[in-house]
């Protein structure tokens, strides 16, 4: 099928076409990957390898998950070792990778395999084993079995909204993406297309100082053809943030300060904190300066809400599970970030001048 790129003016093949031909001379040196020459020879990219790599690759660099890769695959050869190992063992390894249900799902999934008496070869049937998600099946499937499905993660994203200057914010423009990839994979070579669009996005359209100069696309690109090519992918409007207010209590007695250990489920858990009121929705923040005991107030902004903290200098105050630090030691002692606001704020008022 021939079909024109919409909003572009290369053919669906062009595009794969002008990436192979690019990657052909750019590929990155890789230890999980065959390079495009020794693929065109026939040599087969070991799925275990690939399926690794792509665990390890999520949420962490290539320099960083080379030496896990390289380590893993000396002591666990065959995804059956790995089946067979320890999982202790397997959790330790991974240790300094980070996101550890990812080495728990790396287990899991290689018993799974090793019952099934290796991979699935389609993403289809990739997708149902413990840990891999809609990308990473589009990538062992196409990498290490050439099935034309795509692998979309965020560097496609990058390269697919720029080239065709997608305006559309990104989280709606998701399934579109995903449907032009898919139409522009090749019947032959969608491993090599795949790792293309990655080395593209990783080497050449990078976020913020895209090579354009160097691109295979630089001709038809509209995002470059904008003069602001890193204005794609588009980010969505952020929804603000609703705000609460509470208050912080500073009491100090003996030279030290009442702090608690914060309760061990909700937020900043377990952590140290100054005492406080509940922190309440408020529709508005009321602008009026604080009086008497209040020395100020601060602003910290959380995930899901902005927090306006009245900072109040008491002389008691209830807390559940004390702990009295030292003043001259609060600057070691660990408090969250929003808690050093609003003890550096304390700390200001209380400065002789
Ligand atoms: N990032 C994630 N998977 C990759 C791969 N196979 N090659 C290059 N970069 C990647």
């Amino acid at each position: 099928m021939f079909r024109p790129v919409p909003e572009a003016t290369l053919t669906t093949k062009e595009v794969s076409a002008r990436l192979l031909g690019w990657y052909d001379h750019n590929a990155r040196v890789l230890p999980w990957r065959t390079g495009p020459e020794d693929r065109k020879r026939g040599i087969t990219t070991d799925p275990y390898a690939v399926w690794m790599s792509e665990i390890m690759l999520q949420q962490t660099t290539i320099p960083h998950a080379t030496r896990y890769f390289i380590e893993f695959q000396r002591r666990w050869p065959t995804v059956e070792a790995l089946a067979a190992a320890n999982r202790d063992d397997i959790m330790e390894a991974w240790a300094g990778l980070g996101y550890y249900s990812r080495a728990r799902n790396l287990y899991k999934c290689a018993q799974e395999v090793a019952a099934l008496g290796g991979f699935p070869d389609s993403a289809s049937e990739l997708i149902k084993l413990p840990g891999i998600g809609p990308y990473t099946a589009g990538a062992i499937a196409s990498i290490a079995f050439d099935e034309p499905v795509a692998a979309v993660d965020g560097n496609v994203e990058r390269v697919t909204t720029r080239l065709l200057a997608i305006e559309t914010p990104l989280k709606e423009a998701k399934p579109r993406i995903k449907d032009l990839v898919t139409d522009w994979v090749p019947e032959q070579r969608a491993g090599d297309f795949a790792q293309a669009m990655m080395d593209l996005g990783a080497t050449i359209c990078t976020p913020k100082s895209p090579q354009c100069l160097l691109c295979p696309f630089l001709d038809v690109c509209e995002g470059h053809k904008s003069g602001e090519p890193t204005r794609f992918p588009v980010k969505g409007k952020k929804k603000p943030k609703p705000f609460r207010t509470g208050e912080a209590y500073i009491c100090v007695r003996d030279g030290k300060l009442l702090a608690e250990r914060r309760p061990d489920t909700g937020l900043l858990a377990g952590t140290l904190g100054l005492p406080t009121s509940d922190w309440v929705v408020v529709e508005k923040i009321d602008p009026a300066p604080e009086m008497g005991a209040c020395v100020g107030r601060v602003k910290h902004v959380f995930t899901h809400f902005e927090l306006h903290l009245s900072v109040i200098e008491c002389e008691d105050v209830q807390v559940n599970r004390p702990i009295w630090i030292p003043i001259e030691n609060l600057n070691e002692s660990g408090f969250p970030s929003v808690f050093r606001k609003a003890l550096i704020l304390y700390q200001s008022f209380r400065k002789p001048d």
